[in-house]
């Protein structure tokens, strides 16, 4: 799996994760939704020093909550009807290697407790069973849940979150990243189509947008946008109606931005001007209307002070 990134934001995180990925602590893995965390997750295991052992990963979301113990775990046969055979859990399956806990904050308290222990002495009971299974496994665990929240409100073990959070990686989300949004969009269109890329104002519109579903809504986006979109490039009219009003808001901003500050310049210009004008003027009145004089405290030459006289009488006239 290839991760694309060009932001400093993202290479903090993936040196980061590279220093962490040399030990065997336990990393926990949080961001929003569709920010990368499996990719990171994967990466963490890819950077370790174990990366030619098993890679298994598991959702504890996607497991019914009667399930969750008999997969991570495994039973012996006759542990419960159905059990006909001894199976093993996924915790020895990634004997050696990592073990990937995606969505940890939605596991029950009290397989919460259970974790803790494995993870605290590196040995459990299989279902069923009388004889400890030893395991090496290293836990990467992610979470799109503000676990931090959860213990405050009592749905997670404080212990648990503590010793899955020995080290901690954040996925920043893509809004705080927009350098990544066209590589990104790049990357997806070449996995996807033909098309030699978009139209600058697909761009504008791709980069101005906030992506709440972030790197896997611009994926989803780039696929449909693809499809829909007939010339040899990707135009903006094929993009959803939220990020083409984004794009459209951009420009809007740009151009009023622009138009203020050519509004500022012509107002610090005669602003400038017109005290400019006062001095001189006061002086010319110190000196008399002595010419020479006041060009000499003025600290510019006659030839400028008589110019600059000359411009007033004509804007005098004029105005
Ligand atoms: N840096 C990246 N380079 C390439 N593809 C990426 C990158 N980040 C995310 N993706 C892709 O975006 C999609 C969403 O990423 P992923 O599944 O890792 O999100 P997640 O953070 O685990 O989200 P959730 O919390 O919803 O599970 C995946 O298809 C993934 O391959
Ligand atoms: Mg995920």
């Amino acid at each position: 799996m290839k991760a694309v990134f060009r932001s400093e934001a993202m290479r903090n995180v993936l040196a980061r994760l590279q220093r962490f990925a040399q030990s065997n602590a336990t990393v926990l893995i949080e961001g929003e939704s569709g920010t990368g965390k499996e990719i990171l997750a994967r990466a963490v295991h890819h950077f370790s020093l174990r990366p030619t052992q098993p890679w298994v990963d598991v959702s504890c979301a996607a497991l019914p909550e009667h399930l969750v113990e008999s997969e991570l775990f495994g039973y012996e046969k006759g542990a419960f009807s159905g059990a006909q055979a001894r199976k093993e859990g996924l915790f020895e399956l990634a004997h050696g290697g990592t073990l990937f806990l995606d969505e940890i904050g939605e596991l029950d308290g009290r397989m919460q407790v259970k974790l803790l222990r494995i993870l605290d002495c590196g040995s459990y009971y299989r279902l069923g069973g009388t004889r400890k299974v030893e395991v090496n496994v290293r836990v990467v665990a992610a979470t799109n849940r503000d676990l931090e929240k959860s213990v405050a409100a009592g749905e997670f073990r404080k212990d648990l979150y503590h010793r899955l959070a020995q080290l901690r990686i954040s996925a920043p989300p893509l809004r705080e990243r927009r350098e990544d949004i066209l590589p990104l969009a790049d990357f997806f269109l070449g996995q996807c189509s033909v098309k030699s890329g978009f139209s600058f104002e697909a761009e504008r519109c791709l980069e101005a947008y906030n992506w709440p579903g972030n790197v896997r809504e611009l994926r989803n986006v780039v696929m449909s946008s693809a499809v829909i979109s007939e010339g040899p490039v990707v135009e903006a009219s094929a993009l959803p109606a939220a990020i083409h009003a984004a794009g459209e808001e951009r420009q809007r901003r740009a151009f009023a931005m622009a138009g203020d500050l050519s509004s500022l310049s012509a107002y610090a210009a005669g602003a400038i001007e017109s005290s400019e004008r006062q001095l001189i003027l006061r002086v010319l009145d110190e000196t008399h209307g002595h010419q020479e004089m006041a060009a000499r405290i003025l600290g510019i030459s006659a030839r400028t002070l008589s110019r600059r006289l000359k411009s007033y009488q004509v804007s005098e006239k004029a105005s």
